[in-house]
């Protein structure tokens, strides 16, 4: 049984210093994989640090299994982290590098074999438990690593971006490998990562992170399908979501969005949503995803009465889709997920019609999701 609980935490480097974490308030519940994503430099380490005692917290309060560890030594903490640089030792064998932590603690000899040749198997290493770490692919290194981590047996995993180093093949493969670890181990884990699809195809849940500050805590089908802001909206999805500034201009009972080239009907409920926010005649920020755009204005998907016209700038095929760009008269392109065969020329002209109902609106100065 391992829960942690964040209650208000603070961190600042320096008493002069602005805060890197600001108002951290979290409960991780027994067994969970829970993500923490966000840009570079948005306070990400600097949480996990603080969870195994190598930062001290500033203010607020930490608590492991309703032990508040706030002034708790690192090695009374029970917890294992993992890093992007595993720092292995050059001349140990990986059996040695495995069994190091043990051997400090020194625990019996036969014990360690026991601990090592087991979660070698786990990991799969076990041919390479002779070899010497510079003998290792960059993957076999990170797996000593998670071996490393996994023998001390902890109540916790924090993992800070373990993936970073390896080459974008391997990286896939040791996703599934981390996360089939913690369905078998069942050992509370904290992820760290800056790759937003790391964080969507690992976590059972998302800690979106922005300057010091969590921005939204869900699960990834609900970070990615309703966001809490345009700060998360934007930063999870690939290619990222379209922001369209406009405004919401009433007639009959119902709205349009209209921008100086073109208007876009809104659905009914949408509408009416927005009226009793009393948006109708604001400004506002409209947020289509790539893939709700379809470039057959027939399509049953699409709303008949919002379609935009553009310039194809841009195409770029990845295999089973093709992403086009949109010369549409606003800031940036729009971005249209399509299928491989949608072939268009150089400034060629067309019209994308946009699945309304599946929209998102935001305001223009909080970035706030507007309706739900
Ligand atoms: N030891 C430190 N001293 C001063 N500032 C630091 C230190 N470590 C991190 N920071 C600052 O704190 C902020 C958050 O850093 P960090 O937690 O490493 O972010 P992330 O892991 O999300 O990239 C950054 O602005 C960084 O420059
Ligand atoms: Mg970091």
């Amino acid at each position: 049984m391992t829960r942690i609980l964040f209650n208000h935490v603070y961190k600042q480097y320096g008493k002069d210093k602005h805060p890197v974490v600001k108002d951290f308030n979290l409960e991780i519940e027994d067994k969970e994989f829970v993500v923490f994503v966000g840009p570079s430099g948005c306070g990400k380490s600097t949480t996990l640090r603080m969870i195994a005692g190598l930062e001290d917290i500033s203010q607020g309060e930490i608590f492991i299994n309703n032990v508040l560890v706030n002034d708790l030594p690192p090695k009374d903490r029970d917890i294992a982290m993992v890093f992007q640089n595993y720092a292995l030792y050059p001349n140990m064998s990986v059996f040695e590098n495995i069994a190091f932590g043990l051997r400090l603690r020194k625990q019996p000899k036969h014990e360690i074999e026991m601990s090592v040749k087991r979660a070698s198997r786990v990991l799969e290493i076990e041919p390479f438990l002779e070899r010497k770490p510079r003998e290792l692919s960059g993957g076999q290194r990170q797996r000593v690593a998670l071996g490393r981590a996994i023998v001390r047996n902890p109540q916790v995993f924090l993992m800070d971006e373990p993936l970073s180093n390896l080459d974008a093949k391997l990286r896939v493969q040791m996703r599934s490998e981390i996360v089939k670890l913690h369905k078998q181990l069942g050992v509370t884990t904290i992820y760290v990562t800056h790759d937003q699809t790391e964080a969507m195809t690992m976590g059972n849940r998302i800690v979106v992170m922005k300057d010091g500050i969590i921005q939204q805590v869900d699960s990834p089908e609900q970070i990615y399908n309703n966001p809490a802001n345009s700060f998360v909206a934007g930063f999870i999805g690939s290619p990222p979501m379209n922001f369209i500034e406009g405004r919401l201009q009433e007639s009959a009972g119902k709205l349009e969005f209209h921008t100086n080239r073109f208007a876009l009907d809104i659905p009914l409920r949408q509408s009416q949503e927005l009226i009793a926010k009393k948006m109708a005649n604001k400004n506002v920020v409209l947020g289509i995803r790539p893939e709700i755009i379809s470039v057959e204005p027939t399509d049953p998907q699409a709303s008949p009465n919002a379609v935009i016209p553009g310039i194809h700038k841009l195409s770029e095929l990845m295999g089973a889709d093709r992403y086009l760009y949109l010369d549409i008269g606003t800031k940036t392109n729009l971005v249209v997920r399509t299928g491989p065969w949608n072939v268009y020329g150089d400034d060629e002209k067309m019209t994308v019609a946009v699945d309304m109902h599946n929209a998102l609106f935001f305001d223009r100065d909080s970035g706030e999701r507007l309706i739900g």
